[in-house]
């Protein structure tokens, strides 16, 4: 232990103590021992550090930070380099703000593109999302500041989020939802990670000992500490023996007397507390003086606006550009036209959301271009409704230029923690201001805002594409440099952009509206379905234009690495991401026919070539033998691809190598791919063991773990009602076009969250209590309530009498 002899000084109820927060954002100090308290603030977009009363959910007003393109955006880039950098500016808000631990980068694996938070995440591949990821933790701490990456693991949908047992199968679990954390935490170090909301094989992640202390300590080396998310903790007890460090926020003692009850009762040993403190004094201890150290720190608006802008420039991914539309040329007589170019979609909803430094919008920025601009029409609302007025000035104004900049995106709505997308559309009216203008004028070209893949069947109708992402605060300015060629485009897709819903693998299972969330297409996620089934999508993982074009030549593969020749054939400097796939032909072990295992984005002058090295590491042909609990190699005659995209292999050679075992043969799906429907029984053999029942028994009373949202069968009427008031303030909420935040988050949280959310107003006791009304023993609810308060006050005023001497 690092701090043996703090630790030895420390009462137990201050061990305890340390072991959750004093609030909503802080940790608690003993300034005794001048351990000092810590503050930790989300996030991954820019650091929201609220102000005054602070809620969880990004619904107060923060302090003013560089809002980045979120991390979907980031992941465009393909440049780790870039997230590190990016990394670097948010550490150093961190230190200006005197933020001690930056709540993210968030990298759960996209399994479906209707989850809610896929703008915050990077990528569907784990390889390309550990990388990104590690490149902006290594970026935070080179401040001194703590990452934490979130959220650990198999987090993968918004509804019933705190209350959702995610089935999965361990090698599924491995290869692609625990792999980008591995990439992460082996090679970013973070000094935090933040334990996800829901259960994986019927425990939760918080208190799960594989997964926190098998793989995450033993087997990958952390020795951080473990936050839970939000009122994740379940069982702070088991969540401590498991290896969890700080329960967040803070219950006003209530879950600090509970642990020291435990360790008393010899339920828990004081040793795993004290391990535990200690990595939490070495958190608060490091941080506090890498902040003294740093002095005042001012922040530095107008660099990290550039740094931002730069960001997006280097993630904006050019889908479509047909005939060369782009870039225009010097004077051009543009229409400017779209509700997005005046009021900009730039990042998404909930706990990342981040009050800007500055925010451009396309029409403040258009004067520092050389376009000539003919007009500006909104052409639509942004709700989804008509409306003729509009589109009619949108299509005069079209008649009059040469060409049309029409900025369309997901409406907010779309995109937003503690909500999932019901479909991958933009709005109809969007789509008709396109088709009408481009009637008048084809010279259409569509400048995209959205986190996350949408059906693009209206692809027809423009010439060009440039997608941003949510490009942040100055993501303006960032795609008119490259409409007008100023830049190059040079991102490509980190996630399939499928040609409907309802190809995407995961579509029959997800999301799970009951208690379990079953992970049936295993590792078939994203492309790894798509081209091993050969089903056909709008654009592939992976896929991007540039204004140049690129050759490969020159493949040789050894045992530790490819090597190859990459050209600039055209005219233009530009970026080529080149992209190693691997696969085994004839896998008995059953693999997607490639997966990627490297990768370079590599600039290049015209005419220029570059000899371009991608490693073969230890990712690129292991695959988990879950028989064995170990990663094992299949012997036999790799695949290995040199693409521009996953489907665009432009190289290719064979690698013989020598494995160990013979891995076991999973069932038929598996082994094809064919995933889309899997029976109980391949499933239930591929898991191993029988399922846990996917619906909840109505008959039986509310559990704990129950969602709110679940009281429509409560035994209590007036739960009933109270239920039926909720969702239909949900209902209109959602129609609104405005989804209100606070009451999805109730309607998905457990009852435990009412004990645990609260800031110790309810403790546990007293939570327990209303869950006995909910299931119609009123009076005796009411008794426990009142009893769990007076415990509450009974301890409250020991504490503080014991305080005082
Ligand atoms: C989110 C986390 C976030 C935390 C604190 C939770 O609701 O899931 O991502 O860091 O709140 O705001």
């Amino acid at each position: 232990m690092k701090h043996a002899d703090l630790i030895r000084q420390l009462t137990l109820e201050e061990k305890c103590g340390l072991l959750s927060g004093r609030d909503v954002w802080t940790t608690r100090p003993v300034p005794r021992l001048e351990v000092p308290s810590a503050f930790l603030s989300d996030g991954p977009t820019g650091l929201r550090k609220q102000m005054g009363e602070g809620d969880h959910l990004g619904l107060n007003a923060s302090e003013p930070a560089t809002c980045w393109p979120t991390a979907a955006a980031v992941a465009n880039s393909w440049d780790p380099a870039l997230g590190e950098a990016v990394g670097a500016a948010l550490g150093e808000e961190a230190l200006a703000q005197k933020v001690n631990m930056v709540l993210g980068p968030g990298l759960n694996i996209k399994r479906s593109p209707l989850c809610g938070r896929n703008f915050e995440y990077f990528s569907e591949d784990p390889y390309l999302a550990g990388k990104m990821a590690a490149g902006y933790i290594r970026g935070i701490q080179s401040k001194g500041v703590s990452a934490c990456p979130k959220h650990f693991a198999a987090n993968s949908q918004e509804l019933r989020r705190m209350a959702n047992d995610s089935v999965v199968d361990e090698r599924t679990l491995r290869e692609i939802y625990l792999t980008n954390f591995e990439i992460a935490v082996r090679e970013g170090r973070p000094g935090a990670i933040m334990s996800s909301y829901n259960q994986i094989n019927e425990v939760y992640t918080n208190e799960d000992p594989h997964l926190l202390r098998d793989i995450l300590r033993d087997e990958w080396g952390f020795d951080g500490v473990v936050v839970t998310d939000w009122g994740g903790s379940n069982d702070h007890v088991e969540g401590v023996r498991a290896g969890s460090t700080l329960e967040m926020p803070g219950t006003a003692g209530d879950s600090d007397r509970q642990l020291a009850a435990a360790v008393r009762a010899g339920v828990i040993d004081e040793a795993l507390v004290d391990e535990r403190v200690d990595e939490i004094l070495e958190f608060a201890l490091r941080t506090d003086a890498a902040r003294k150290a740093a002095g005042e720190v001012k922040l530095d608006v107008e660099a990290h606006h550039a740094l931002s802008s730069k960001a997006a420039e280097q993630s904006a991914v050019l889908l479509k550009n047909d005939g060369n539309l782009l870039p225009l040329a010097a004077g051009a007589r543009v229409a400017v036209i779209g509700d997005f170019a005046d009021t900009p979609r730039y990042q998404g909803a909930g706990s990342s959301n981040v009050n800007p430094t500055k925010l451009e919008s396309a029409r403040q920025v258009l004067n520092q271009f050389p376009l000539e601009v003919v007009g500006y029409a909104a052409g639509f609302e942004r709700a989804d409704k008509p409306n003729e007025e509009l589109l009619r000035a949108a299509v005069e104004l079209a008649k009059k230029a040469d060409v049309v900049l029409l900025y369309l995106g997901l409406p907010e709505i779309s995109e937003s923690e503690g909500v999932d997308r019901t479909h991958m559309r933009i709005p109809a009216n969007q789509v008709r201001v396109l088709e009408e203008v481009a009637a008048v004028n084809p010279r259409v070209a569509v400048l995209l805002a959205g986190g996350s893949a949408v059906e693009a069947p209206w692809l027809i109708h423009c010439q060009a594409l440039l997608y941003g992402g949510l490009g942040g605060q100055a993501g303006a300015s960032a795609l008119l440099r490259i409409v007008t060629g100023q830049a190059e485009p040079s991102g490509r897709l980190s996630e399939t952009w499928p040609l409907a819903l309802e190809d995407n693998p995961s579509a029959a299972y997800w999301p799970s509206p009951c208690r379990t969330s079953e992970y049936r297409e295993g590792l078939y996620v994203g492309y790894r379905y798509y081209e091993t089934v050969e089903k056909p999508v709008r654009f592939v993982f992976g896929y991007g234009l540039s204004y140049t074009e690129f050759a490969y030549s020159d493949l040789k593969v050894s045992a530790g690495a490819v090597t190859f020749t990459l050209t600039n054939t055209g005219k233009r400097r530009g970026a080529e991401v080149a992209q190693l796939y691997v696969g085994l032909p004839g896998s008995q072990a059953g693999r997607p026919v490639r997966e990627l295992k490297g990768f370079a984005k590599v600039w290049l002058e015209p005419g220029e070539s570059k000899t371009v090295t991608i490693p073969l590491d230890d990712k690129a042909f292991r695959y988990f033998d879950t028989a064995a609990g170990g990663w094992r190699v299949e012997s036999g005659e790799y695949r290995l691809e040199i693409g521009a995209n996953c489907h665009d292999i432009r190289l290719a050679g064979t690698l013989a190598v020598e494995g160990s075992g013979t891995p076991a043969i999973p069932p038929e799906p598996y082994r094809t791919g064919r995933v889309a429907q899997v029976s109980d029984a391949d499933f239930t053999a591929l898991m191993g063991r029988e399922l846990p029942p996917a619906r909840w028994d109505e008959s039986a009373p509310l559990q704990m773990n129950d969602a709110i949202g679940q009281m429509y069968y409560a035994k209590s009427a007036l739960a009933r009602f109270a239920w039926r008031v909720l969702t239909k303030k949900k209902q209109k909420s959602e129609e609104s076009g405005v989804p209100d935040l606070n009451i999805q988050f109730i309607y998905n949280m457990p009852f435990r969250g009412i004990g645990k959310m609260m800031n110790g107003m309810v403790t546990m006791e007293m939570a327990e209590g209303i869950l006995v009304m909910v299931n119609g023993h009123f009076f005796k609810g009411v008794g426990q309530v009142w009893r769990g308060w007076r415990n509450a006050a009974k301890a409250a005023k020991a504490e503080k009498k014991a305080a005082q001497g």
